[in-house]
């Protein structure tokens, strides 16, 4: 499949976002905003687990395919798991982004405890080029939402996605999760006045993620 400018809008893709970002035009997203798996081969309480998330041989592929359809001088939020910390960073380096910002989420509660309880998920702020700086640069804490997971094992609240939204993305721009999951950055995109791609894997999270959008 290849896509174009017209079908690239508004619209969620079921496949492997690897090889559908490689059919995309390059440089034609103005922001991505992506949630991909933590490789932690993490099961919730309930055995639900996320495909690929017990291994890490998508990770650079994923960064150059990104890299490639971001437009230039153009911003990506990367949340990722922090055991994997240096596969993300240099996978990232790597595609040829530079690391411009760190955000942390604060929790008010523990999702597991271990040496630490742990009440904070992460992103990275990657640049392609030389984005200008925001009129309103958002804070680099932010307070998490709880969103019960309904939807998705490790669903993620749209309280902090439209923020980064409208902090990084120009106004009505196309806004790519291409690990969309069950479409939060997409609703965020929407509720934000812009559009969006989203790219899932698993036909059912696709599934959830449409009816979602039309809901
Ligand atoms: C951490 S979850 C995203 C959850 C999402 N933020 C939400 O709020 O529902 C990562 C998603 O990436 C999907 N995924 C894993 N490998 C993929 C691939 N190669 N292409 C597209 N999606 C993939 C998984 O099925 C999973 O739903």
């Amino acid at each position: 499949m290849t896509s174009t400018a017209d079908t690239i809008r508004n619209a969620i893709w079921q496949g492997d976002c690897i090889e559908l970002m490689q059919a995309m035009p390059a440089r034609s997203v103005d922001f991505i905003l992506t949630d991909p798996p933590y490789i932690v081969r993490y099961k919730d309480r309930t055995g639900r687990s996320i495909a690929n998330d017990d291994r890490g041989d998508w990770l650079e592929p994923a960064a150059r395919a990104m890299y490639r359809v971001l437009k230039n001088d153009s911003l990506c939020v990367s949340f990722y798991g922090w055991t994997q910390t240096d596969r993300f960073m240099s996978a990232w380096r790597a595609a040829g982004f530079r690391i411009v910002g760190h955000i942390v989420f604060r929790k008010r509660y523990a999702s597991k405890a271990r040496f630490v309880s742990y009440t904070h998920e992460s992103a990275y702020v990657l640049a392609k080029g030389q984005p200008a700086l925001p009129n309103n640069p958002p804070a680099d804490v932010m307070d998490w939402t709880y969103t019960g997971n309904r939807l998705h094992p490790t669903q993620k609240p749209i309280s902090i996605l439209k923020p980064l939204i409208e902090a990084f993305c120009p106004e009505g721009g196309l806004v790519l999760d291409p690990f969309c999951g069950s479409g939060s950055t997409l609703v965020a995109a929407c509720d934000a006045n812009c559009d969006y791609l989203g790219i899932e894997l698993d036909r059912s999270y696709h599934r959830i993620a449409a009816r979602r959008l039309v809901a």
